[in-house]
Parts: structure tokens; sequence; C-alpha cells
């Protein structure tokens, strides 16, 4: 990655933890229809008083969530501390606008972080640069009140500056209430016409602000400004291969995913995926050098909904077997067989067989390279099928046509119960 002018986090811990958790959860829960609601139905901030007017999370129970995470196999998370909708989640004193003037009463941050570190994960806080509350924030293409002409004309009585001035004040609150935050993910700049950019948000002031309170936090790459961020954050896409910085060197990335296409908690959407699907996902991020944020949006009892609890704690089954193919792993060097992902970590190269093939599989450029194979599932010897010339006809025949540099390995004609099996290959 390049050189940060900024200064840049530290990004250690980062690489071997590979797997977090995404918390969006703010008063949009309630609506149950995406966190862009309020934008999305153009509504003004008197109709969207309800939401805060009826918010009272009576089940929340920030441990559960941390237990939740933690059996997942999840090693940090980063929860929404101020959406766009500019709802805040903690006890600013810069805003009334906040969980503890909900029927709620309370900060809802403190107790989650605790809760999170208590189980030993690391604390990041998201933080939106947009804000559809903000009595200065200028009225653009993106606002709820985008169409309605007297707000437009009020823009010109507005002032953007105040509104950066109260970003600064909130993020410092937020990096020094709250103990050693790690992550800082702002979002997101749209620079251009009737948008915004590093200058409505006074990008530069804000990141030399962050880097003050707190050198080593890690903050992404969404303020516009470059050289501002320490990683690059793909949304809802698989990159093709590492994902590189501006100027083309692999960059610290961290690919942001939901279980169903919305972030904040979506009573009626349907498209929620397998957990399969979502393992195939953690292990080709980690393949290609990054990490997964995986987003959960708790509803607005405080619960986590049963549906995102089921994919949990089916990724955590085959964490609790298989993390070791994740956790301090990285791309390999080596072309993985079709249907499979390879992942690296020293002199253990880790071969996910996504689509589990039958009884043989042939591996480039490892011939002699190998010297033991086994199921990291169960720590069960995998076959290496020798090299030399044997019985024409014979099963191990078929195995042997293989190219001069290939590794041939035999493995059993039935799956084994695990998602998606790994054999773990220790290198010579
Ligand atoms: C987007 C959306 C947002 C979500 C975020 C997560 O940019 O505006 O709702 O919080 O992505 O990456």
């Amino acid at each position: 990655m390049a050189k940060n002018p900024y200064g840049s986090g530290d990004s250690k811990w980062f690489t071997q933890d590979r797997f977090g958790m995404f918390i969006h959860w703010g008063i949009y829960a309630a609506a149950a229809r995406h966190e862009w609601v309020k934008t999305r139905e153009q509504m003004s901030t008197a109709d969207y008083q309800k939401y805060f007017d009826n918010f009272n999370p009576d089940m929340y129970d920030p441990k559960e969530w941390a237990r939740a995470a933690k059996n997942a196999g999840m090693k940090y998370f980063v929860i929404t501390t101020k959406h766009h909708d500019g709802f805040c989640l903690w006890d600013s004193k810069h805003t009334d606008y906040k969980a503890p003037n909900t029927p709620y009463g309370k900060d809802l941050i403190k107790p989650l972080v605790k809760a999170f570190r208590d189980e030993g994960l690391r604390c990041g806080f998201y933080y939106s640069l947009i804000d559809w509350h903000h009595p200065q924030y200028i009225v653009d293409k993106q606002h709820p009140m985008r169409d309605n002409q007297e707000e437009r004309k009020a823009n010109s009585k507005r002032d953007q500056k105040k509104y950066a001035a109260y970003m600064r004040d909130q993020v410092g609150e937020l990096l020094t209430n709250y103990g050693d935050i790690d992550i800082l993910w702002f979002d997101f700049s749209y620079p251009g016409e009737d948008g915004k950019g590093h200058e409505d948000w006074e990008s530069e002031k804000l990141i030399k602000h962050v880097r003050k309170l707190r050198p080593s936090i890690l903050v992404d790459n969404r303020l516009d400004l470059p050289g501002a961020g320490d990683f690059i954050t793909p949304e809802q896409v698989q990159p093709q291969g590492w994902v590189m910085d501006e100027e083309g060197k692999p960059a610290l990335w961290e690919a942001c995913q939901t279980f169903s296409g919305s972030w904040g908690y979506y009573r009626d959407e349907e498209s929620w995926k397998s957990v399969k699907l979502l393992l195939s996902m953690l292990i080709d991020t980690v393949s290609k050098g990054g990490n997964l944020l995986l987003n959960v949006g708790p509803t607005a009892r405080g619960n986590i909904d049963y549906r995102a609890m089921d994919r949990l704690g089916g990724m955590g089954e085959w964490m609790k077997y298989n993390s070791r193919s994740i956790y301090g792993c990285t791309a390999s060097e080596f072309t993985p067989p079709a249907d499979c992902r390879y992942t690296q970590n020293g002199n253990r190269l880790y071969l996910h067989l996504m689509n589990y093939p039958f009884r043989y599989i042939h591996l480039d450029g490892l011939d002699d390279k190998v010297a033991y194979a086994q199921f990291l599932h169960d720590a069960s010897e995998v076959k290496i099928i020798p090299k030399p010339a044997v019985e024409p006809g014979s099963a191990s025949h078929c195995a042997a046509r293989r190219t001069a540099d290939q590794l041939v390995l035999e493995i059993p004609p039935k799956q084994p119960p695990v998602e998606i099996p790994v054999i773990e290959l220790i290198l010579k």
C-alpha cells in the first residue's frame, strides 16, 4: 500500500483477524424497510419522528450479540454510531437526536463496546458523513428533501462548515469516551454536481483530528481524500483479485457484505444468502488477501434477526474446525484447480474444495513441494499419489496422467460432513 501522508493505522491485527461483524442499527430498524427509508420515501424530519418517538429496544442485550459474533468466528465489529439519518446511538453532547432521548433512554454504545471487548473482539465505529437531520447540512441530490423547493432555497442560509465542525466534535467524543477504538469507518463521499466530497466534510481537518487522537486507528477510504484511508472497501461485490490502491500496489482491503442486500433490518426482504455462499465469500476474500465485514441489522426490539442467527451459527460451525485456513492467512502464489481456492499462512497451504470433486485433484506447481496432506476438520490423512509410472489401466494410472509439475491427491468419493472441506497441505 502506498505511503499515507496523513499517517497510517496498525494493520497487523487486521490481516490476522480477517473476519468481522458489521452492525447497522438505528431507528430505521422500526420502519424495517432499509436504512435509506427516509430518503427513499422522501420523508420530512417530522414524518420520520415517529421512529424516534417509539424507539424502545427492550430486548437489547449486547452480550448476546457479542457471543453470536464470537461463535461465528468474528474477531472484530463495526457499529453504526450514526447513520445517514443523523440519529446517534451514543450520548453525544452535541445533539439531542440520540438514543438517550428516545423512550429507551440510554446510551446504546457503551454497553455494546464493553460486551464485545469482554468476548475479546476489537471495536470499530462507523460514522456517517452524510446527515439528513442536521440543520446546517446542505440539501443535495441524495437528501430526503431534494425535491422540496423551500428546503432547497433554505440552503443559502445553511453553513456546511458548521456541520463539518459538528462531525469533528462528535468523532472526538467517540474516540475519547469509549477506550481504544481500532477502526473508524466513514461513509461516504459522492463528489460532483449536487453531491458532496472532501471540501464539504473538511476531510483534511477531520483526518488530522482523528490521527491526533488515535494515531494507530485504521480509517477506511471514503473521505474523498487521496491517502487519507488505510483500507479499501469494496461493497456488495467480490473483487476479481487482490485489490490495488491508486498507485497500482496491493492494498489493505475489506469487503463489506450483507446477508440479504439490506444493511438495516428489512422485514420483508427475501434474498437471504445460504451459509455455503457466505462461507465461499469469506474464503474467496481471504484467498485474495482481504478481510470480510459481514453485516447484521438488528430489529427495533434489539434482537439479531433469526435468519441472521441461523447463518451466523452455520458459519460458526464451519469456523470451529476450519478457521486455521482463515486467520493469519492470505493469498497464495500458487494457482488452485477449478472450483477451488487457496489461502496460505507460511508453509501451510489451504485448499478449499468449493465444489467437491470426484476422487482425484491435480495441483499445478506443487509436485515435490508437499510434505504431508490432511483434511483440516479432522486431521485425517489425504493420500498423495506417488509419481512413478503405475500399472496401466489401474485407478492410480488414471490419476497419474498429469503434467510434470502436478501433485495428485486422492480424496474419498463421499464428501466429508463439512460445508466446504479444506485440505491442509504442509509444504516442504
Ligand atoms: C452504503 C450505504 C449504506 C451502508 C454502507 C455500508 O454506502 O449508504 O447504507 O451503510 O454502504 O458499506
